[in-house]
């Protein structure tokens, strides 16, 4: 991704840890909690373990079960010895949590390698992003009017009023709710930007329709797999990163995660949690989870337990919610399938409009909403450890390429997309939620101790929302159990926080 500048402002924030002292408990009997459990070792997951430890200190045992790879949807596949990122792949400048992670863990930046983007209609090239970025900026000018300005100023005044998170979060302020903490950084505004269409606010701004199917519905079908019905809040997220300051991280971003459990100190298990139920012994609760492993059945109690992987049904968590009372409503909503294949072999710049390959200047090419197409982007792809001298594959040369398509591609879409291939590598993920097969935020506290992290995907899907709600779970957790409720949902905090300085 990337080519469409939207040059966003700079904050310089602080993030100190203003909360986590472990010598002041304040539970019940004053003990801190002993065992804390977290489900799924992705970046939610990861980070949560990361922040729990931070927040409840050196002696608590954290156990985080991962019933697949740690990293979850950031994954990567090998080509010719080289790896390249199948999964999440692109962070932003502004996400400050992935930025002080890779920092904390004394991970690399990889060179973001330039390349330049297309937009194909199924028919042809209708926007082309050239090497002078003024040029660019005047096309879009000529083709889309004040639509692209417009456009620019709403995703900064989000992105503004978002960046608010990390302050609060620095002072240690929770939330109970995605809607609350939501609401904390843009009003009302924000929550109703995750229940209307993107279409309708872009329209609202002024944004000519045109612009809509040319620039955003490629973007959208790039980074989400669906249209611009999808809710105007998750359309913004992804328009703040369809920009050039975009990084990733050198040798696989999952490396993030596996950095993040052995940095918190926890026990990974490998296993797969099979069931989760509350017990009471007088004013003691506790959670048992269930779960299987290579070796056999396990069970164990744990004081709080944080559950970092989607429930919809159609995920398949595999976790059963049991002698809650009342029971559990199974999640609304489901997950869309993306196919990730990742090609090794020569691209069909014909099919493009350029017979001769070595007159076509892309690196990545997005597509309109066009019925006949069958994928969504194909880009040619860095592997993930770049060396001094890397540069691009050029396209009459064989090179590495990710195709986005809703659908595994057939032999004969390959052949249509790609002259000849040597290989070509399917991952299906349940990649996001499939946005409009559910209405409302599912909740973050499903039972006193019990919190359930992926609600924040609905809001946004993305490596540093994640981060977030792991960051706010953590402190949610610490205050709950603390009894400390005058850090969780205050309202007016840019003002208490002004005051509190
Ligand atoms: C959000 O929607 C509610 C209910 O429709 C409305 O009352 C409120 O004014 C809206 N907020 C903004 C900032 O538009
Ligand atoms: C977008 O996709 C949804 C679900 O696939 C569909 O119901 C809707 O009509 C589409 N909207 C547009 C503007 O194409
Ligand atoms: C890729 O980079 C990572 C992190 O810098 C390093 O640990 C790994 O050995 C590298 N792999 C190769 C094949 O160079
Ligand atoms: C969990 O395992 C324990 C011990 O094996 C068993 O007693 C309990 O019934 C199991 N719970 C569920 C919900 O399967
Ligand atoms: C490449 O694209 C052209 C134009 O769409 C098409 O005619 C051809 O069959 C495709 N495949 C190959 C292998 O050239």
């Amino acid at each position: 991704m990337g080519g469409f500048q939207l040059p966003l402002i700079a904050l310089v924030l602080t993030v100190c840890s203003a909360v986590g002292n472990p010598e002041t408990p304040a539970h019940e009997d004053g003990a801190p909690p002993s065992r804390i459990a977290v489900v799924g070792a992705g970046i939610g997951g990861s980070a949560t373990a990361h922040f729990l430890r931070q927040h409840f200190g050196p002696e608590v045992q954290v156990d985080v079960f991962e019933k697949g790879e740690v990293g979850g949807r950031l994954a990567t596949v090998t080509v010719n010895h080289n790896e390249y990122e199948s999964g999440g792949s692109i962070i932003h400048s502004l996400n400050l949590h992935m930025q002080e992670f890779v920092k904390q863990l004394g991970l690399k930046y990889r060179r973001n390698v330039a390349g330049k983007t297309a937009v194909f209609n199924g028919e042809e090239l209708i926007l082309e992003e050239t090497d002078w970025y003024l040029l660019d900026l005047f096309r879009l000018w000529w083709r889309y009017g004040i639509s692209f300005i417009r456009l620019q100023m709403w995703v900064e005044e989000i992105m503004e009023k978002f960046m608010r998170i990390y302050k609060y979060q620095a002072h240690g302020y929770a939330f109970s709710s995605v809607e609350e903490l939501l609401d904390s950084l843009g009003g009302s505004g924000f929550i109703n930007m995750t229940r209307r269409p993107l279409s309708d606010s872009l329209l609202e701004l002024g944004v000519s329709q045109r612009f809509i199917d040319e620039v955003i519905a490629p973007v959208m079908r790039v980074n989400y797999g669906q249209n611009v019905s999808i809710p105007a809040f998750v359309g913004a997220v992804s328009l703040a990163g369809a920009q050039n300051n975009l990084w990733a991280v050198e040798g696989g971003n999952k490396q993030v995660c596996s950095g993040l459990l052995k940095m918190a100190n926890a026990n990974l298990l490998k296993a797969q949690v099979t069931s989760i139920s509350p017990l009471h012994s007088g004013e003691l609760l506790q959670y048992q989870l269930n779960f299987t492993a290579a070796s056999g059945v396990g069970s164990e109690l744990y004081d709080i337990v944080v559950l970092a992987t989607p429930l919809q049904a159609s995920v398949g968590s595999g976790l059963q919610f049991q002698d809650f009372a009342p029971p559990f409503d199974e999640l609304p909503g489901s997950y869309h399938g993306t196919v990730a294949t990742i090609v090794h072999g020569y691209l069909n710049t014909s099919f493009f409009g350029f017979p001769d390959p070595r007159l076509f200047p892309f690196a990545s090419v997005l597509t309109t909403e066009t019925p006949s197409l069958f994928f969504n982007s194909v880009a040619s792809v860095c592997p993930v450890n770049i060396s001094a001298g890397f540069r691009r594959k050029q396209p009459q040369e064989a090179g590495v390429y990710k195709v986005f398509s809703p659908q595994s591609l057939d032999k004969s879409q390959l052949k249509t997309l790609f002259r000849s291939y040597y290989s070509a590598q399917v991952t299906e993920w349940q990649a996001y939620p499939q946005y409009g097969s559910s209405q409302g935020l599912p909740p973050v506290e499903l039972h006193p101790n019990l919190y359930y992290l992926n609600g924040i995907e609905w809001a946004g899907s993305a490596m540093e929302m994640s981060s977030v709600a792991a960051k706010n779970i953590a402190l949610l957790a610490y205050h709950r159990w603390n009894k400390q409720t005058d850090m969780v949902d205050q309202k007016d905090l840019m003002h208490r926080i002004k005051t509190e300085l």
